[in-house]
Order: structure tokens, then C-alpha cells, then sequence
């Protein structure tokens, strides 16, 4: 009992929120090249025209990784790590994103980031693309355009090919339902149009699927999964009209998980679809594609939960924007308002295994956090410790007494990174601190925080050690469900 003997440990970062060395090598700009930084409640990240001169753009520096890639590497591994998820930069591969043929530097960057981690026994787990969409690609309209897709697929095989054998664990899109809610990030689509959206995420789809086959075809040991950001959402109260309104909030994100899963869209979506006028570009063929291309496991990233009913309806309000008009008096929020419900990982946990029958796995997961570094080198977070804690006990009775087959979790930003939403380096998730600020101005020392060692711990026991000696399960039927030997 407790978490099984392969479970996968570690954590979780993005290229364009870590690397830095947006030039180097010969890439080419990407969309989060052009994204300047913000700041919590005051100024919103702003979409340049191109990199303006003098504009300070948090990607391009980030923090460095690019250069200290085996120093990370090493830290990660002395927490015992045995999985890092990372994506590659598709503009480090295809600068423009349409070349017929790579950037041998750019792939001769991830072998030797492969190496390192070859070294200490980490499995990789490869996002092919993680919010950053080549700048080249906007001339077509960017995913919009079908021929974007046939261009990921390129990308996609060059990987597959190139990393045969070294890596068997990959991930399509980073939060593919953000197409919904943020499609500059998803896609580099700058549109409020739905049925923009809509075509976009089509074409995403058809781009998965493919990429899903090929990655089979190519090594069937393989195992690619989809990976979307859990909305989930609680009715504000038990008027069958909220219940209403929070199944249509969840079904909007719930149906790129449909059509990845089960490889066909939900008849809700059609229906929504037909009803708002949208047409999806549709041609011969592509319903065979969407079939043969599902997933082998499911991902997620879990922050939080909302609060939805009559107000929502019609509306999905994403990570820019939380505020669904409705709050939850049982749940305290973050910092940047963000609420922490770690019960509602299992809820979730349980959700998806009940729908989709597939191997699931948390690859995002943490608190974003101001964090003080102390004279002596030291950082004191026990906020943080508090907030994982929590979330791995709730994840713990996913498995041991729901029977949910979780098959690893990483965390997000074991090593602190920018923020995707404000671009801050001050919103910091990591067990390492890195000594940079919101200008892209500091040592770039990393720093060993007290959840470094808390995780190293966790991970030594595969779980069985929380560091919550009082902590229990939430009744007693859940204690007996999961027999004796599990409480601390
Ligand atoms: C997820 C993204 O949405 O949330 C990450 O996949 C992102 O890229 C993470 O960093 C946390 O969000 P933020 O805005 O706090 O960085």
C-alpha cells in the first residue's frame, strides 16, 4: 500500500520559463519571446510587434538554464528525483518553424541535457510544446492555418527520431484547453474570436493525434499522453440551475480531454458548436486521424479549484482570469489569488480515472510564493512545505483508497522560474532558489530552500514520510479503506 514502487518524482519546468538564451545557437524568436514582464494586479504582460529595443522580455534571460542545465540537473538529483519533465523550445529545432530542416545545435542542446540526466538515472518526460509556438508561424496565421500542424508534426517526428530511445515518456501540448482561456500561450493565436479559437484547437487535435501514431510507429515502447490545466469547479450551491451552469464550465474543459481520450469530439461540444454558428475546418479522413491517435495516459496540472453556477454559464474564465463571481468560504487562496484545495486533487484524481479509464498523472503542482533569502544562504518556506504536503496526502488517498493509478507526480518549478501568467520571477515555486529578479538582474546562484529537503525526504520514502506525524485521513472509514500501515 502507499505509492507504488515505480512511482515517478519530480518536477516540472517550461523552455521559455527557465532556459534564457533566446538567441543563441541559432534560434529563432517565439511567442513568448515578444511577452513583456507584468506585475500582480497592476500591469498585465503585454504581446510586443516583434522585440522592441529597450523592452525588458523575462524569457530572454529567464534563469539561465541554458548554461547551467547540469548544475540543475544535480540538484534535481539530490532530491531523488527519478522523472524531470521539460519541454524543448520547437524554435531552438525549426528557428522559423516552416525550415524542411533542423537546427543541429538546438538538438545537440537537449542531447547533452539528455546526457545529464542519463547520468543520474531521470527519466525524461518531454513537453513538445509548452507555450511558445515559433514567431515565424504568425505570416500563416499560426494554428489557425492546417498547415501549422503538418509543421508540429515535423517538429514532432524530429524528436521522436533523434531522441529514440531515450525518451519514451512525451507530452503533445502543455494545456491544450488554453486555447480556450489564453491562446497566445497555447498557440500564439491573438483573437477573442471563439470560432478562432475553436479552429485552432482543431487543428492542435489533429496535430496530437498524428504526432500520437508516429510516436507508436516509431518506438511502440512510447508513451505519449495529453495534458490539460484542471478547471475544476464546484455549483455555488445545490440549485439544480448552478449544478447546470458548472457542468457546462467543466464541459468546456473537459471536451479537449474528450476528443484526446476517446479521439472523437462529445456531442455537447457539437451541439454548443453548432448552436453558436462555429464550423470546425473539417476534411475527409480527419475523424479517422482524431480516432487513431488517443492518448496513452492523461496529465494535468492542478492549482485550484472554482466556484461556478448561473453567472458562469457561457463564460470560461481561465488562469488570467479567476474571478468566476462566486467564492468558496471553505478554501484560503494564495498570494496572487490562486485557491488551495488540496481535497479537490483526489476529487479530480478520481474524476478523471472514472471517465477515461486511463493511467493518470499530476505534472503541475505547487505554490507560487514570495520567498525571503536569508543572509546565510538559507530560505525558510514552510508555506510551501504546508501546501505540498497537503496536496500528496490527498493524492495518497487517490491511490490507496480510491485505487486511482496515479503514475507519478512532478512538481511545478522545483527550481524557481518566471511566471507564465505576470512574468514575474518573484511569484517562486521552487526547492531551489535562484537569486534573479523581476528585471532579470541578479547572481543567478542557486540556493537550497528548506522544501529542498523536505522533498528529498518525501521522495527517500517514496511518500510514506510526510512530515505530518498528525495527520490522518479524513475519517475513519478512509483510514480503514486504506489499511493500518499507511498512517505516519
Ligand atoms: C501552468 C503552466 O499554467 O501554470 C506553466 O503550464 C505555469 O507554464 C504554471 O508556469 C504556473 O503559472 P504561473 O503563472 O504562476 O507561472
Amino acid at each position: 500500500m502507499g505509492f507504488p514502487a515505480d512511482f515517478l518524482w519530480g518536477g516540472a519546468t517550461a523552455a521559455n520559463q527557465i532556459e534564457g538564451a533566446w538567441d543563441v545557437d541559432g534560434k529563432g524568436p517565439s511567442t513568448a519571446d515578444v511577452l513583456t514582464a507584468g506585475i500582480r494586479g497592476v500591469k498585465r504582460r503585454r504581446i510586443t510587434d516583434g522585440v522592441e529595443p529597450g523592452e525588458f522580455y523575462p524569457s530572454h534571460t529567464a534563469i539561465d538554464h541554458f548554461h547551467r542545465y547540469a548544475e540543475d540537473i544535480a540538484l534535481f538529483a539530490e532530491m531523488g528525483f527519478n522523472v524531470y519533465r521539460f519541454s524543448i523550445a520547437w524554435s531552438r529545432i525549426f528557428p522559423k518553424g516552416d525550415e524542411t530542416e533542423p537546427n543541429e545545435a538546438g538538438l545537440a542542446f537537449y542531447d547533452r541535457l539528455l546526457d545529464e540526466l542519463d547520468k543520474h538515472h531521470i527519466t525524461p518526460l518531454v513537453t513538445i510544446s509548452h507555450f511558445e509556438t515559433p514567431l515565424g508561424l504568425q505570416r500563416y496565421g499560426s494554428w489557425e492555418n492546417r498547415q501549422v500542424a503538418d509543421f508540429y508534426v515535423r517538429y514532432a517526428r524530429t524528436l521522436l527520431e533523434r531522441y529514440r530511445g531515450r525518451v519514451r515518456h512525451w507530452l503533445t501540448f502543455n494545456e491544450i484547453n488554453v486555447m480556450s482561456t489564453n491562446p497566445w500561450n497555447a498557440g500564439g493565436i491573438d483573437s477573442e474570436d471563439e470560432a478562432v479559437r475553436m479552429r485552432a484547437a482543431y487543428h492542435q487535435f489533429l496535430a496530437s493525434a498524428r504526432t500520437v501514431r508516429l510516436a507508436h510507429e516509431i518506438d511502440p515502447d512510447n508513451q505519449v499522453g495529453m495534458m490539460f490545466c484542471g478547471h475544476f469547479a464546484y455549483p455555488a450551491s445545490p440549485d439544480p440551475a448552478d449544478v447546470i451552469g458548472t457542468m457546462e464550465f467543466m464541459q468546456k474543459m473537459l471536451f479537449y480531454c474528450d476528443v484526446q481520450c476517446r479521439g472523437a469530439y462529445p456531442r455537447y461540444k457539437l451541439r454548443e458548436l453548432e448552436r453558436e454558428g462555429i464550423k470546425l475546418p473539417v476534411r475527409d479522413g480527419d475523424a479517422e486521424i482524431l480516432r487513431a491517435g488517443t492518448v496513452d495516459f492523461i496529465s494535468y496540472s492542478y492549482y485550484m479549484t472554482h466556484v461556478t453556477g448561473q453567472k458562469t454559464r457561457g463564460i470560461l474564465r481561465g488562469l488570467n482570469g479567476l474571478d468566476t463571481g462566486y467564492s468558496n468560504p471553505h478554501i484560503k487562496r494564495s498570494d496572487w489569488g490562486w485557491g488551495i484545495d488540496p481535497m479537490g486533487l483526489r476529487y479530480s484524481l478520481n474524476l478523471l480515472y472514472d471517465r477515461y479509464q486511463l493511467p493518470v498523472m499530476v505534472v503541475e503542482n505547487g505554490l507560487g510564493a514570495v520567498d525571503t533569502l536569508q543572509a546565510d544562504g538559507t530560505v525558510h518556506d514552510p508555506y510551501r512545505i504546508d501546501y505540498l504536503r497537503r496536496h500528496l496526502r490527498e493524492m495518497r488517498k487517490a491511490i490507496d483508497v480510491d485505487g486511482v493509478p496515479v503514475m507519478g507526480y512532478t512538481s511545478w518549478g522545483p527550481i524557481d522560474l518566471v511566471a507564465a501568467s505576470t512574468g514575474e520571477m518573484s511569484k517562486r515555486y521552487g526547492f531551489i532558489y535562484v537569486d534573479v529578479d523581476d528585471a532579470g538582474q541578479g547572481t543567478f546562484k542557486r540556493y537550497r530552500k528548506d522544501s529542498f529537503y523536505w522533498y528529498r525526504r518525501v521522495i527517500a520514502s517514496n511518500g510514506a514520510w510526510l512530515g505530518d506525524e498528525d495527520a490522518g485521513y479524513a475519517d475513519a472509514a478512509d483510514a480503514k479503506a486504506a489499511g493500518d500501515g499507511l498512517q505516519q
